[in-house]
């Protein structure tokens, strides 16, 4: 199993004000076994947050490639272990 997962986080301004600030720390406090497969970065914004009818609320991150609204961490380690299990 060598799977590897690419976590995006919006680094624009709705989605830092909503809370991706925070977010961006989650590369720290992932399980240890982990760490090695998922790769965490920055992203600008998409559009997204212009888009709440179709896309839903900031903050946005992508789980390789699909777009998580209202992201959380509990909501991205829920993305990242169900990649991870692909
Ligand atoms: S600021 Fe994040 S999608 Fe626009």
């Amino acid at each position: 199993m060598s799977a590897t997962v690419t976590v995006e986080i919006c680094m624009g301004t709705t989605c830092y004000v909503m809370g991706s600030a925070q977010l961006a720390g989650i590369a720290e406090r992932l399980p240890e076994e982990w760490k090695s497969r998922v790769t965490v970065k920055g992203m600008r914004c998409t559009g997204a947050c212009q888009k709440a009818e179709q896309f839903g609320r900031a903050p946005f991150v992508r789980v390789n490639g699909e777009i998580i609204a209202e992201a959380d961490e509990g909501k991205i380690l829920s993305a990242i272990r169900a990649a991870l299990e692909q």
